[in-house]
């Protein structure tokens, strides 16, 4: 389900530029059922990198590729990108997108958990003796029941007025209703991302958005 009107994604899918490069990664995600960011996700995030224009990026959840290589186009020749990925099956794919795409010095794939490596990440990003080193932007879109762990981790290695952003925190929209109404199989997936939105929302260290678009992002700016 779409959590806005289908009629309104069409018209602004309609309006988008096609990309070549990246176009053929959504075909193929398409073709073989890999998630990848929505098309109106993947516009607001390339606005978004022109507007803050960061160094560090760091996301979780690669898959094939597409958003770290989006994100490769859309920040400056000298910003280094670090995705993790675990599923064995993508990331020699994602591996070949990103060298196709010229990126091999830019975005690095690092294979396995998330959280796993996030930790071996901390030597460099969480340094006492660099304490300028720092991520500010981590895009979270791997294991949803874990964003509020990966949000927590994250923050350790996230610099002044750094930002995180979380995709699909509204899950179809199933988020805003009763977990009665919900599958039972989703029931836990919808308790945990309730509780993640509600903590990060009233989190007084950030100010944070939630906004409909694809799937739903949220959106936390780190205040000091
Ligand atoms: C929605 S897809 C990522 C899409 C990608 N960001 C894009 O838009 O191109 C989520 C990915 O997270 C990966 N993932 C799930 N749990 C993970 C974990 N614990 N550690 C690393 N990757 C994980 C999945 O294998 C999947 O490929």
């Amino acid at each position: 389900m779409d959590i806005v009107n289908e009629n309104i994604v069409s018209y602004i899918h309609s309006l988008e530029k096609d990309d070549i490069f990246l176009g053929k990664l959504e075909k193929y995600a398409k073709e073989e059922n890999v998630p990848i960011i929505r098309k109106e996700t993947a516009s607001f995030l390339k606005t978004f990198l022109k507007v803050l224009k960061p160094k560090n990026i760091l996301e979780l959840g690669s898959a094939i590729g597409y958003s770290a290589i989006l994100m490769g186009f859309n920040t400056d020749e000298d910003t280094k990108i670090y995705t993790i990925e675990n599923y064995e099956k993508r990331i020699p794919v994602a591996k070949e997108n990103i060298k196709k795409a010229g990126f091999e010095n830019k975005i690095f794939l690092l294979e396995g958990d998330a959280m796993e490596k996030m930790q071996g990440l901390e030597s460099t990003f969480n340094n006492p003796a660099d304490i300028d080193k720092k991520f500010d932007f981590v895009f979270i879109d791997a294991a949803k029941g874990s964003y509020k762990e990966y949000f927590l981790e994250a923050e350790k290695m996230l610099g002044k007025n750094g930002v995180i952003i979380c995709d699909n925190v509204l899950q179809n929209g199933d988020v805003a209703v009763s977990r009665f109404a919900v599958e039972r199989r989703d029931r836990t997936i919808h308790s945990r991302m309730r509780e993640f939105l509600y903590e990060i929302k009233n989190n007084e260290s950030y100010e944070t958005s939630i906004v409909p678009i694809g799937d739903g992002l949220s959106i936390s700016v780190r205040l000091a």
